[in-house]
């Protein structure tokens, strides 16, 4: 399978994804690194970096140069790159990582064991760069109960029409104990699962559905090609979902995080 990704719901620039999912992927990186023990010194993985919000935290704590980063969609790797001067960033896909065995004292996968088809793949290569006794994590919404936007959003659309790809219903690791038993298929050691939670602030409704607008990710992509006048039914819908709420409103968001360490 090619390093780049022909997939449409990631093919939006960095700027879209930020008003998107970056409102969440952003608070959730310190947190996410923290569950990890990612601490100066350490080299450092991050696997489908999308544009860069984990990206950034491991910069932060590790230096530009202790930090590589691999997506397959060519705009996001093209936007980690342009705001992370000095990290190696590269195109590639978790299941084939562009990197050789042991590279690296802990790798992340932050929002991506979800979309990637052979998880058991990467599970392999996350064990494989990473050297002996180091640490992989990855983090995954809890789709069914925990993410609120995406949560209102699948409500109403499936209001509409039963067969919308609910992430819930659709998507795989939103659920307790699927990471962990992917992790432990691929003989990790020390598997630990935590939750972590984070919200993000919109200034009033229209910022919350600009960002579905923007055709990210599956219910970026749903809503975009919708017909116009399903589209404005589901935006009403959403929009009487989330009931009256003035001057701005936070929503709430929850992962499910595994760490493991490598034997
Ligand atoms: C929701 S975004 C998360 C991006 C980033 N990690 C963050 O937290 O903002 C999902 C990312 O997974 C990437 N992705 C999809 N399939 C992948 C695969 N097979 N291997 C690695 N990354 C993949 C997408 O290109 C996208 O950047």
């Amino acid at each position: 399978m090619a390093a780049t990704d022909a997939s449409p719901m990631f093919q939006a620039g960095g700027a879209a994804y930020d008003g998107f999912m970056g409102r969440y992927a952003r608070p959730l990186a310190p947190r996410f690194a923290d569950a990890a023990g990612v601490t100066a010194g350490q080299r450092a993985l991050d696997v489908g970096c999308g544009p860069g919000a984990l990206t950034t935290e491991l910069v932060a704590r590790l230096g530009a140069g202790a930090v590589a980063a691999v997506d397959p969609s060519p705009p996001f790797v093209a936007a980690c790159a342009a705001r992370h001067p000095g990290v190696d960033v590269q195109a590639g896909r978790a299941e084939a990582i562009p990197h050789r065995d042991h590279a690296f004292d802990v790798a992340l996968a932050q929002l991506v064991l979800h979309f990637v088809g052979d998880p058991a793949a990467a599970a392999r290569e996350l064990r494989r760069v990473v050297r002996p006794g180091g640490t992989i994590a990855a983090c995954v919404w809890d789709f069914a109960e925990g993410m609120q936007m995406l949560r209102l959003f699948w409500d109403a659309a499936v209001a509409i029409d039963p067969s919308a790809p609910d992430e819930a219903r659709v998507l795989r690791f939103g659920r307790a104990g699927e990471i962990a038993g992917l992790f432990a298929d691929a003989g990790l050691q020390a598997i630990d699962e935590k939750l972590l939670d984070v919200e993000a602030a919109y200034d009033d409704f229209d910022a919350l559905w600009a960002g579905f607008l923007a055709g990210v990710g599956p219910a970026g992509a749903y809503c975009v090609a919708l017909p116009a006048a399903q589209r404005d039914r589901l935006r009403d819908d959403l929009a009487r979902r989330l009931g009256p709420r003035q001057g701005g409103f936070t929503l709430a968001a929850r992962a499910r995080c595994v760490r493991a360490t490598a034997p």
